[in-house]
């Protein structure tokens, strides 16, 4: 079995891999850092590893042409979990944040996924986009981040409709606040980051911030059946997204 996760090298995505590399499966991961990649597969051997921009425009064909060259087009799992946050308060909107935000969660998934429908198609294959409780739930600030995230939801959707004739299913999982290093990536400050994780704590419904693990227990019961599920965003946070 042969699973691809795009921004695999840190958090959501490392977890995924770690999991898939334990049970075996043929894992792919891509990031932007070498170093990162370099030390996840030195820790998982036998990891394949890409290095991969989603902002960079036709960085996806080297993904596909492995996939074609090296997994004889064959894939069972694309997940697509690249990403980064940025608040986008009225009073700072630039151009370059937004059309960054919606390069690598709306565009690149979407040129990264027609290029793997092919080898998803051989192996009746499934997609889960990695989306977020703020693409459900709105917040001021957050409206790049958030409607980037909501049209990957929707993407979630059409691709579901667009796919099922072919087998392939398509769903999301839109994860709540999980511990990872997302913000420090992101670029936040300790101060900002330390503000954000508790305002979090206090409005999510079951009182805890999500773990990793919390994300790849669902992915993982995704890939081992669920045959009849299409179309769905599962959000996994706490409670976050309904209260
Ligand atoms: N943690 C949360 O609270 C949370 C909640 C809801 C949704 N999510 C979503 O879950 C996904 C994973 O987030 P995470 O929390 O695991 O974050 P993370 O620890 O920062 O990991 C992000 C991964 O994406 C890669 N990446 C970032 N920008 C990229 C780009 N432009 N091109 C290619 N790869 C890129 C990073 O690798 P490099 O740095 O090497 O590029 C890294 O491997 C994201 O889509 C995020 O929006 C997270």
């Amino acid at each position: 079995m042969k699973v691809l996760i795009t921004g695999g090298s840190s958090g959501i995505g490392k977890g995924l891999a770690e999991n898939f590399h334990e049970k075996g499966w043929d894992v792919l991961v891509t990031g932007r850092d070498v170093n990162k990649l370099a030390q996840l597969a030195n820790d998982l051997q036998g990891i394949r590893t890409l290095v991969y921009d989603s902002s960079v425009a036709d960085d996806e064909i080297k993904i596909v042409e492995f996939i074609r060259n090296v997994w004889e087009n064959k894939l069972d799992i694309l997940v697509n979990n690249a990403g980064h946050v940025a608040l986008t308060p009225f009073g700072n909107l630039k151009r370059e944040t937004l059309e960054n935000m919606y390069r690598v969660h709306l565009t690149a998934p979407s040129l990264l996924t027609a290029g793997c429908l092919d080898a998803l198609k051989n192996n009746k294959g499934q997609i889960l986009n990695i989306t977020s409780s703020h693409g459900i739930k709105p917040y001021a600030q957050l409206m790049a981040y958030g409607s980037a995230k909501s049209g990957l939801n929707m993407l979630t959707k059409i691709w579901a409709l667009e796919l099922a004739p072919f087998g392939i299913r398509v769903n999301a999982i839109a994860p709540g606040p999980t511990d990872t290093p997302v913000l420090t990536n992101s670029g936040f400050s300790a101060a900002d980051i330390k503000n954000i994780q508790d305002t979090e704590q206090n409005a999510i419904p079951l009182k805890r911030r999500g773990e990793v693990s919390d994300i790849v227990n669902i992915a993982a019961a995704l890939a081992g059946g669920a045959a009849w599920l299409t179309g769905a965003i599962i959000p996994v946070d706490g409670g976050i997204s309904v209260s």
